[in-house]
């Protein structure tokens, strides 16, 4: 694992970002593997300028979004549908058809995340993977659990999980109890792994991640073992990994 330490919130979303346009100039039809949460939206948003400035170009590339809750539609504001328009499609020359995010608005789990695990493995699995870390250590909803999960499931979200993303619901009863999620097996296949972190809440999650043993306890302590992951981290995330890099 590569850390790359950044100052704060906005140097980690540049340092990101960077990494995700070298990408795109590198292998202008890449298949990017994107994320949610609050984490990455400075990311987006250095990418909305890097794209304005001509400085990545959008048209060719494909994305595969890591998850979606299930039961929401796609035009609904909390739906990662929706997030990822507000946040990236909708502001950067990519061609909505090349977009993709696992369907929410179907209630068959079964069918809906086999369609997924067919697509991403027909795009050739990602080029590069952003990830998000929860401050319980998931990737995408793999919670904590007592094995690794492989491909595209439904997932039942912990107690943890929904209360820090009820901050982006009006209630904590509004958040959806399950989503389908991309599994772990499948985002350790992406070429390369780009996890972005920030702040103090993440401190104990991205130690663990990065020097905690490699257990499905912490899911994302798994990437110690992919050949190309690099954490770009704040300050305040990297806290508690003081002299050990
Ligand atoms: P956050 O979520 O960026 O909103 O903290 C990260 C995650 O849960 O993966």
């Amino acid at each position: 694992m590569k850390i790359i330490h950044a100052k704060d919130y906005e140097d980690m979303s540049r340092k990101a970002a960077s990494i995700i346009a070298a990408q795109v100039i590198l292998k202008p039809n890449c298949v990017l593997g994107l994320a949610t949460g609050t984490t990455p939206i400075g990311t987006y948003q250095n990418l909305v300028e890097a794209c304005k400035n001509g400085d990545c170009d959008f048209s060719e590339v494909s994305t595969y979004n890591l998850d979606e809750y299930r039961g929401l539609d796609h035009d609904d504001p909390q739906s990662y549908h929706f997030f990822m328009r507000d946040n990236l499609f909708d502001h950067v020359n990519i061609d909505l058809a090349n977009t993709h995010v696992p369907d929410g608005s179907n209630p068959d789990a079964a069918a809906a995340c086999a369609e997924y695990d067919k697509i991403v493995a027909e795009a050739g699995y990602t080029d590069l993977q952003l990830l998000g870390i929860g401050n319980n250590g998931h990737i995408g909803f793999n919670e904590p659990d007592d094995h690794f999960s492989a491909g595209t499931h439904c997932v039942d979200l912990t107690e943890s999980t929904i209360q820090a993303n009820s901050r982006l619901f009006e209630k904590e009863e509004d958040v959806p109890r399950q989503a389908y999620t991309m599994g772990t097996q499948t985002i350790m296949y992406s070429r390369m792994i780009l996890v972005v972190a920030n702040g103090e809440k993440k401190a104990q999650a991205v130690h663990d991640m990065c020097f905690g043993p490699i257990a499905p306890s912490c899911p994302a302590s798994i990437l110690q073992l992919h050949p190309n992951c690099v954490v770009v981290a704040d300050d305040a995330a990297l806290s508690m990994c003081e002299g050990l890099y």
